[in-house]
């Protein structure tokens, strides 16, 4: 995210991140350096740890054991190529059903020069806890812009003069109950949550370039149990969204709709789904193992016809969704002609061609990118809010939730740490 909400002095050293997904739980550990400058932060991977994710469903930790067990070795084999243990990880967060809501603050300022003391009025935690709902989690307070008077847009006001000043705060909030089993199954691994980013704005993170953020997209990644959007409009993330929904389903259509065991489906998916119907579909025949006893290897086969037939369906829903949540979101109209998909579903063949028939808008398929010493393994789309991760902690924008932000009554001396989030930020 755009200056002033990066943080000055950079950060440097090893970060390592986890994305907790449906289908493969990720972790990657990367070496942080400054460039000449001292400015530009580069990001070298350095460990890599990943598996087929267990206890996690549509996002959500459903069983510890078992997320704990995935979690730990996956960590394992990250540092081992490290050789180097872990202790604090930034972590994807799709639980709880997370929201978006842009609230809009202000303050008198009665025409005098706008200073840190203004901005802290206006940016008080108290204003956040009004607008939480009461049984959610502040994930993230990210302001959006300013303005002075009338004039909006505005970076920095400090040192400008006016009457009003006014601040547009994109909160993210989620359900306390998945946040705190999420939070438990990190800690029991022995490892401390430096911060928690909701998964879509970690995958725009990895995937949108610098103009698509300033001149509004949206980024859909398509994941194994849910589908989330970010959107991002003169270069601030403004809306996420989260839907229940994502490739896993399709697999599960395809076992169900064909009487195939869970992993055929995922193979005939990969290697013969396709969301556009071909003429040549109903003569090109697809073997289909059947579900039975261990030793019976009975198969049949079904035209390909009849494996879009069940794949289509399921992928036009979830784009259908994605259409009413963007419409939903206020920023339908804002956010130009394209859409940028990613997330290892985002493979399916067609589904970029799908994506643009049902949202109306161009899309374009992306890989995360951003940072080096990606090994081919993991520079796929399904790997975008890992990398997206590291790039947050790249860009380190310190939130007004951070930790960093602590509330009134925990600041020591007269602006206390908020004087040094300011210090930091601007
Ligand atoms: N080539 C492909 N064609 C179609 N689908 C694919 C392909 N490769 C992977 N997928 C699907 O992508 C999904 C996994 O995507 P991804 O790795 O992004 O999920 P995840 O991050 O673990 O889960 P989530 O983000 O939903 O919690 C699976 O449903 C898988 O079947
Ligand atoms: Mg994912």
């Amino acid at each position: 995210m755009n200056k002033p909400f990066g943080n000055s002095k950079p950060r440097t050293g090893l970060v390592a991140v986890l994305d907790l997904g449906s289908a493969k739980v990720s972790c990657l550990i990367a070496r942080l350096a400054a460039g000449v400058a001292g400015d530009r932060v580069s990001a070298r991977v350095v460990g890599i740890g990943h598996q087929r994710s267990h206890g996690i469903k549509n996002g959500s930790v459903i069983d510890l054991d078992a997320a704990e067990a995935t979690i730990r070795s996956t960590v394992e084999a990250a540092e081992a190529m490290v050789g180097e243990n872990i202790h604090k990880v930034y972590v994807n967060l799709s639980c709880g059903r997370p929201a978006s809501r842009l609230i809009a603050a202000e303050t008198e300022t009665g025409g005098r020069e706008i200073d840190d003391v203004h901005l802290y009025r206006v940016l008080s935690p108290e204003i956040l806890e009004a607008n939480k709902p009461a049984d959610h989690d502040l994930i993230h307070s990210i302001p959006v812009g300013y303005s002075v008077d009338e004039n909006r847009g505005v970076r920095d006001p400090r040192g400008m003069y006016g009457d009003r000043l006014g601040v547009n705060l994109h909160m993210v909030t989620a359900q306390t109950s998945p946040v705190k089993n999420l939070k438990t199954v990190i800690e029991r691994c022995h490892l401390e949550i430096e911060a928690l980013v909701a998964t879509p704005l970690a995958s725009a993170l990895a995937c949108l370039v610098d103009d698509e953020r300033e001149l509004g997209t949206t980024c859909i990644d398509l994941g194994g149990g849910v589908t989330s959007l970010a959107i991002f409009c003169d270069g601030e993330p403004v809306h996420t969204d989260i839907i229940p929904l994502g490739g896993g389903h399709l697999t599960s259509d395809i076992a169900r709709g064909l009487s195939t065991p869970l992993d055929s489906a995922e193979r005939m998916k990969t290697l013969f789904g396709n969301v556009i119907p071909s003429p040549s579909d109903d003569a090109e025949m697809i073997p289909v193992p059947l579900i039975g006893e261990d030793n019976d290897h009975s198969e049949t086969q079904v035209p390909r016809s009849v494996l879009v037939g069940i794949v289509r369906p399921r992928a036009e829903e979830i784009l259908e969704l994605v259409r009413d949540r963007l419409k939903a979101s206020g920023f339908d109209k804002a956010i130009g002609q394209r859409v940028v998909l990613t997330g290892g579903a985002s493979q399916l063949s067609g589904l970029a061609e799908l994506a643009a028939d049902v949202l109306g808008r161009q899309a374009r398929q992306a890989r995360p990118r951003g940072i080096e010493g990606l090994s081919e393994a993991v520079s796929g789309p399904g790997f975008a809010t890992s990398v997206g991760l590291v790039r947050y902690a790249v860009e380190n924008p310190l939130e007004v939730a951070g930790s960093d932000f602590q509330p009134v009554k925990e600041r020591s001396g007269a602006l206390g740490r908020f004087g040094q989030w300011l210090r930091q930020n601007f």
